[in-house]
């Protein structure tokens, strides 16, 4: 068996990257993970909620762990994230009185979250994911109506870029978001990174999360994506590959109508194309992509299992439920 994993076939590209957890630091996966990846991302443990889920009180036990065992193994880390709507707790929004806080005291207790998770990885983290999904769904509208718009408006995404360039000057620092291919979201980033980069605030680079299915992205659209938000002098990360089997749109209902959650050598060979063709993409691109993370191991467990359908199984990944290479990962490492 090749002693090479995927960070070596990609030595002269750009690193590549897993989501990992508590769980996947000991054992097979682990063994896995050294082998096949140069960079970690952890999958929740970095989040808001789970670091400072009371007021003042720091979890640090889990991302300690995760941290450690990357300096251990020479796996570099990626932090996500530092901002965002979700795995957020509800204490940030609310003063003693039960009343939704001013701006000036979330910004206060934004700054204190951020230096206390960036200041103590000072050095360690090589990128952080610093305003997650900031975006609207509805294409019609701009930035979406959290907690975080609602209460500070556009400024708490500068203001975190600040506090965390301020806590690590040398971590690079990222804008995170999905569907990032598709043109009406397309435009609405391009339009952000556009408008943060005019006021001078301390940004790297643009994390697409690559959620992607069977139908989507196109080459085109990929490609349209990329060269656009490198434009701005952004690098490129893709933060969170997985190729969902199910179409997206269809996704909250698919298996009410009956559809097979079977992984069929059909849906095998399309996944192997769609992943060859991102991947020859990406290789294209070298120059302006610096990272591309995998979100979970292997089949065996992926947060698409239950998202957004509880129970119905999925097989995104490059590794199959024995943490076997699949079709899909033979495509992605040979080339010429
Ligand atoms: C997901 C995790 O994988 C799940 O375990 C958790 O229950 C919810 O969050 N976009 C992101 C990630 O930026 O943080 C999300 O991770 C997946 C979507």
């Amino acid at each position: 068996t090749d002693i090479r994993g995927l960070k070596d076939f990609y030595k002269n590209y750009f690193s590549v990257g897993v989501a990992v957890g508590k769980s996947s630091l000991n054992g097979e996966e682990a063994t896995l993970i050294k082998k096949q990846y140069n960079s970690i991302t952890a999958e929740n443990d970095m989040k808001m909620e789970m670091i400072q889920p009371v007021e003042g009180k720091f979890n640090w036990a889990t991302a300690d762990s995760i941290v450690n065992f990357g300096i251990k193994n020479n796996i570099g880390i990626r932090g996500h994230n530092l901002c965002w709507h979700e795995q957020a707790p509800e204490w940030f929004f609310v003063g003693k009185d039960g009343k939704e806080v001013s701006k000036d005291v979330l910004l206060q207790r934004l700054k204190t979250h951020i230096d206390a998770i960036v200041g103590r990885y000072k050095g360690k983290i090589y990128a952080w994911d610093v305003v997650n999904e900031a975006i609207d769904d509805d294409s019609t509208k701009y930035l979406r109506n959290s907690k975080w718009y609602k209460i500070c408006g556009e400024d708490f995404i500068i203001k975190a870029f600040e506090y965390a360039h301020a806590a690590d000057p040398s971590a690079k620092l990222y804008y995170n978001d999905y569907n990032t291919e598709r043109p009406e979201k397309r435009e609405r980033l391009y339009k952000l990174l556009k408008s943060l980069k005019e006021k001078g605030v301390p940004i790297d680079g643009v994390g697409l999360q690559a959620h992607w299915s069977l139908q989507e992205p196109t080459e085109q659209e990929l490609v349209t994506a990329v060269e656009k938000y490198s434009s701005l002098g952004l690098n490129i990360q893709f933060t969170e590959l997985d190729i969902s089997i199910y179409p997206w749109e269809k996704n909250k209902r698919a298996k009410r109508l009956g559809e097979s959650d079977q992984f069929t050598s059909e849906l095998e060979a399309q996944q192997m194309a769609k992943y060859k063709m991102v991947f020859d993409v990406f290789r294209r691109y070298k120059d302006v992509i610096t990272n591309v993370t995998f979100w979970n191991i292997s089949d065996r467990r992926t947060w698409l299992d239950s998202y957004p359908v509880p129970g119905r199984k999925n097989y995104p990944l490059l590794f199959d439920a024995q943490l076997k290479p699949k079709k899909a990962y033979w495509e992605v490492i040979n080339f010429k």
